[in-house]
């Protein structure tokens, strides 16, 4: 990415980092007044780097009401941006573009009773964020959230799914939630073990959530390794599901996690 001109960003400080596994992290930084988003956009991260500037995408974890700004994120190694991030202290300041970016917004679909949420790796991010809100738990009947990652340590968010039904503004909705993890590499105790598109195509996954996924009611978002995106909207599109368009209304809204 391409740096941002000096007016089209602002300088915030690193409030916390949680290194959760060898390669994936968490981190806070501070939330300008004037930085508006809507849950399930992602934020432009940069630093200054020799005569310009490193630019990375990443997707917003908080609801859009909070305080400070957080993000999930997976190191990639040698990664450019990757490699500043490891190294990342709290107190250090880091560059927010002023613009939030994107369109995986649960709001787009006028229609559908459930909501299907499809992540792998770092595309739950959004997703986290979306379930924040509690217009998401009004609007549909059930929600299913669902978390692709190759190995059991990778699901570092099993705790915060849980924590939704203590959360002081979505907690009278949790009722509706239905959390599948899938573990691709290895058999793991209450996880599904095939690829998203296998899972949709052989019905383990409205197996495992519980729910009997139709075009006239379910209505699916995706978000994460651009080969899964792939891969899971056309084996939707077989089982007559379409993409959505706001002129023209489907089930289905995506966006690639890198
Ligand atoms: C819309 C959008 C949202 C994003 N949100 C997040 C996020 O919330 N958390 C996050 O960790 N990353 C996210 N990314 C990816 C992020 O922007 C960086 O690409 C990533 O941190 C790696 O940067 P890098 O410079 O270290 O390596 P890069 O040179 O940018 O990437 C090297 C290679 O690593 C792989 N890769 C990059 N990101 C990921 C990833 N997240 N998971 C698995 N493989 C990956 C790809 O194959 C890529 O070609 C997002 C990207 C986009 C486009
Ligand atoms: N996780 C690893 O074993 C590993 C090892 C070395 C390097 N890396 C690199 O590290 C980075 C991050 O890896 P990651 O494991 O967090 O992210 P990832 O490679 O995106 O994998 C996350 C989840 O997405 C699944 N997936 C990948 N392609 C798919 C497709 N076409 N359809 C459906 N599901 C798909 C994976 O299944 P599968 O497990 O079946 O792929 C896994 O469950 C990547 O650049 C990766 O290449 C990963």
């Amino acid at each position: 990415m391409s740096a941002a001109p000096e007016a089209k960003f602002t300088e915030e400080t690193v409030l916390w980092v949680k290194q959760l596994t060898p390669k994936l992290m968490s981190f806070a930084i501070t939330r300008p007044h004037s930085y508006r988003f809507s849950a399930g956009q992602f934020s432009r991260l940069g630093f200054r780097d020799g005569a310009g500037y490193i630019w990375r995408a990443y997707s917003i974890v908080s609801a859009e009401y909070a305080d400070t700004l957080e993000y999930f994120v997976i190191l990639i190694e040698n990664g450019a941006m990757s490699q500043r991030l490891a190294q990342m202290q709290a107190g250090q300041s880091i560059l927010l573009d002023k613009t939030a970016f994107g369109f995986l917004l649960p709001g787009r679909f006028t229609d559908g009773e459930d909501l299907i949420m499809l992540s792998t790796g770092s595309g739950i991010a959004p997703f986290l964020s979306m379930l924040q809100q509690p217009q998401l738990w009004e609007r549909f009947q059930h929600i299913g959230l669902v978390h692709s990652v190759s190995y059991a340590n990778e699901l570092v968010f099993n705790q915060r799914v849980e924590e939704f039904h203590q959360h002081p503004l979505v907690a009278e909705y949790a009722h509706k939630l239905s959390w599948q993890p899938v573990v691709t590499r290895e058999e793991t105790n209450g996880a599904l073990n095939q690829r998203l598109p296998e899972l949709l195509h052989n019905g383990s996954l409205a197996q495992g959530l519980n729910l009997a996924f139709s075009p006239q009611r379910t209505r699916f978002m995706l978000c994460g390794n651009p080969a899964m995106v792939a891969d899971t909207f056309k084996t939707l599109l077989n089982m007559g599901y379409s993409m959505h368009r706001n002129k023209l209304p489907g089930q289905i809204i995506m966006e690639n996690g890198f």
